[in-house]
């Protein structure tokens, strides 16, 4: 039976309507749809969203599988309410070439869990001196769009302008981790009032803030498309508004955890806080909630960083940076989004759906829940209330900041082109 009636529920948070799957797509969209040969799943009081798209998800598959698969992390996704992902670069070896990008699009397809859609590499091994066959990466199987070399920022200058050259020939876009190297040496957390009364290396603002200043101006000199990974400062905000008002192509993410924690959780010395970029002030996290809720800042992007336990349970300077975030994502977001006044499911709708997939160029998601569209979809039942337990992750790592944080609203069911790929919060 390949029919589904999903009944009742609020599609992009709007009034009841019954939604009918057949095979791979929506069929009707409307009230009082014939449940006639299809299996129903009640959905009174739940949202239906499109699948969620994340334009930045480590899967750390090839090389470190033992904190991350291509099959573990789209498992994640899914249980996230996930029905596409882009999987960054930085895998060992880095995925700057065909013949990598096209590894990490099979093992997405044999998943089976969420689409699996491969960054490239933006210069040769991350070094940041070498332009990578971007054109190649293009050109393969896997049909790479996004191009980052995020874990390191593209600080020269002239391979970065050369990088958003070059992807205009495809409507390629170049997405940059900015952290200027020089200014965040040695640094550990954000700079400012708690770093110096840790005595903790500080990573100053000044930092992101200069090379998204200069990225925008060079998108700008060229005509090309910069995407800002994970803005973490009000500055970021501020430059990010102003290169729009411009008009020029400039879009950014921000993560949940900084729409939701402060650098005053680092004084706990716990790693699992440990994160690139830091942890900003509540001045910051207000900002960029605002910049979402406006539209400065595009969409929501996980920066889901999986890593073993050996290395985020040790002393805080020798931890690795990075947090799991796609199981915990829409919650937060609902926190900080929903629950806050500050965005409402069309919102979500938008800022974790339609514009990622837009911004990735990324065809069949972030499409409207309507007739005819492929059955990418998302159930969400907003009363759920529970305290994250990381030790149900679908996800094969578990530093995640939330563990025992009560956290608003749960992924009932997801469907991938019909297929369901969650069922009652758990994975089909
Ligand atoms: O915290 C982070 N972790 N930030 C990054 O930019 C890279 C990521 C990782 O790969 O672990
Ligand atoms: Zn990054
Ligand atoms: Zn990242």
């Amino acid at each position: 039976m390949s029919k589904i009636l999903i009944r009742g529920a609020k599609v992009l948070g709007g009034e009841p309507q019954d939604v009918l799957i057949d095979g791979e797509s929506i069929e009707a969209v409307g009230t009082g749809l014939s449940a006639e040969g299809a299996t129903v799943v009640e959905a009174e009081g739940k949202i239906l969203l499109p699948g969620l798209v994340d334009l930045h998800t480590h899967l750390r598959e090839p090389g470190r599988e033992d904190s991350e698969t291509v099959l573990t992390g789209t498992k994640a996704a899914a249980v996230g309410g996930f029905t596409a992902v882009h999987a960054m670069a930085n895998t060992f070896p880095v995925a700057d070439t065909a013949g990598v990008v096209e590894q990490v699009w099979r093992l997405g397809k044999e998943s089976g869990y969420c689409d699996v859609q491969p960054v490239g590499a933006v210069t040769v091994g991350l070094e940041g001196k070498k332009l990578a066959e971007l054109g190649a990466m293009h050109d393969s199987a896997a049909g790479v769009k996004v191009f980052s070399d995020d874990g390191k920022c593209v600080d020269d200058a002239v391979i970065m302008r050369r990088a958003l050259e070059y992807v205009k020939a495809f409507d390629g876009v170049v997405a940059q981790h900015a952290q200027e190297p020089r200014l965040t040496e040695g640094a550990q957390m954000n700079e400012g009032v708690v770093s110096s009364e840790l005595g903790l290396g500080g990573w100053p603002a000044v930092a992101e803030e200069s090379i998204i200043a200069r990225d925008v101006l060079l998108a700008a000199h060229v005509g090309s498309r910069v995407h800002i990974c994970h803005l973490s400062t009000a500055g970021s905000v501020e430059i990010v508004r102003w290169a729009k008002s411009k008009g020029w192509n400039v879009t950014a993410e921000v993560t949940p955890h900084h729409l939701l924690l402060t650098d005053e959780l680092v004084r706990t010395y716990n790693p699992v806080y440990k994160v690139n970029p830091p942890l900003r002030t509540e001045a910051d996290v207000m900002a960029l909630r605002e910049a979402l809720a406006d539209g400065t800042i595009d969409c929501v992007a996980t920066d889901h960083a999986p890593h073993p336990h050996e290395d985020k349970d040790c002393e805080w300077a020798a931890a690795a940076m990075g947090m799991v975030g796609l199981e915990t994502a829409l919650s937060v977001v609902q926190q900080t989004m929903v629950d806050s006044g500050l965005l409402d499911w069309a919102g979500v709708a938008d800022r974790m759906s339609f514009r990622p997939a837009a911004i990735g160029r990324l065809e069949g998601h972030g499409r409207p829940v309507s007739a005819g569209e492929p059955a990418n979809l998302t159930l969400v039942d907003p009363a759920y209330r529970g305290a994250v337990d990381p030790s149900g992750f679908a996800s094969r790592s578990r530093n995640t900041p939330y563990e025992g944080r009560e956290l608003p609203g749960r992924v009932t069911h997801t469907w991938l082109r019909g297929r369901a790929t969650v069922v009652d919060g758990n994975l089909a």
